[in-house]
């Protein structure tokens, strides 16, 4: 019964995956200790009563869980998702130490595709930054394993729909937005149908490191609809993926 209403899901999700999302990073660990993340209903709290938790995870509209196309790469909504504001609240994490995200609600129905991870600095409080103004570096990339043509969304959905990244040890203190991204690749041979979703939270990184982030870049000029690791076929043996976005920074 569970695993046919599983299936049923993820069947309904694949075929339909422009019409149902698949989800949001609901709550995070640092260094193993729990974090809430911002959630739908958080949004419902907000037009209901106007107002919501304090949490670290970044607001955003993506009402149906879903993904930003191609066709708007070049929208503020891809910064870090739909209508997006930054979270009340920052989460203080050692340079060196380690983020899992944890995907919900639904498990991850798409096994194709790469995941990243970028950070951008802020100049004061990430708490109330201008969106527009992050420059963002990419910290943590994966894409297929050509051996044995697993994807990183395969590893997500193996893990239990988490995944976890580790900021660069060198990093100076600051405050920065920490930006984790799963594309789902499944329909990435037609044009625009690549899925992005963008999740944001707010970190205060602490530490003596000393390096600071090289020039980032704007994320509304990460990535083209036509980038060669955006419009392909996932449909035949991958053997020279090109992760999209600028060059992977680590330290
Ligand atoms: C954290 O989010 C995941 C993914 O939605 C969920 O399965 C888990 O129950 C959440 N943990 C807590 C403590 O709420
Ligand atoms: C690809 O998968 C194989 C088998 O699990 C593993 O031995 C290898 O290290 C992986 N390659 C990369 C680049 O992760
Ligand atoms: C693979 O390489 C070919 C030839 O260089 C190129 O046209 C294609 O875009 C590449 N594919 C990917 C997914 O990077």
């Amino acid at each position: 019964m569970k695993s046919a209403a599983k299936l049923t899901l993820t069947a309904l999700g694949c075929l339909a995956g422009s019409v149902l999302g698949h989800g949001q990073v609901q709550n995070f660990t640092i260094n193993g200790a729990y974090n809430q993340g911002f959630i739908l209903d958080y949004y419902y709290d907000k037009v209901n009563t106007g107002k919501f938790p304090n949490v670290a995870g970044w607001y955003a509209e993506d009402l149906d869980l879903g993904f930003i196309a191609p066709d708007a790469y070049t929208t503020p909504d891809i910064i870090c998702h739909k209508n997006s504001a930054p979270g009340a609240i920052t989460a203080t994490i050692p340079a060196g130490g380690t983020v899992v995200f944890y995907w919900g609600p639904n498990p991850w129905p798409h096994p194709y595709g790469p995941i990243i991870t970028y950070l951008a600095q802020c100049s004061g409080s990430c708490t109330n930054v201008d969106k527009t103004s992050l420059r963002w570096v990419k910290i943590q990339e994966s894409g297929i394993n050509y051996s044995t043509q697993v994807w990183a969304n395969q590893v997500l959905i193996n893990q239990g729909n988490k995944w976890s990244v580790t900021i660069p040890s060198s990093l100076k203190a600051g405050n920065y937005v920490i930006r984790h991204e799963i594309l789902a690749a499944h329909g990435a041979g037609s044009a625009d149908g690549m899925q992005n979703y963008p999740q944001c939270i707010n970190l205060a990184i602490t530490g003596s490191g000393t390096k600071s982030l090289p020039a980032g870049t704007a994320a509304t000029a990460l990535y083209k609809p036509t980038d060669p690791g955006i419009l392909f076929n996932p449909y035949t043996t991958i053997t020279n993926y090109t992760i999209p976005g600028p060059a992977l920074w680590q330290g």
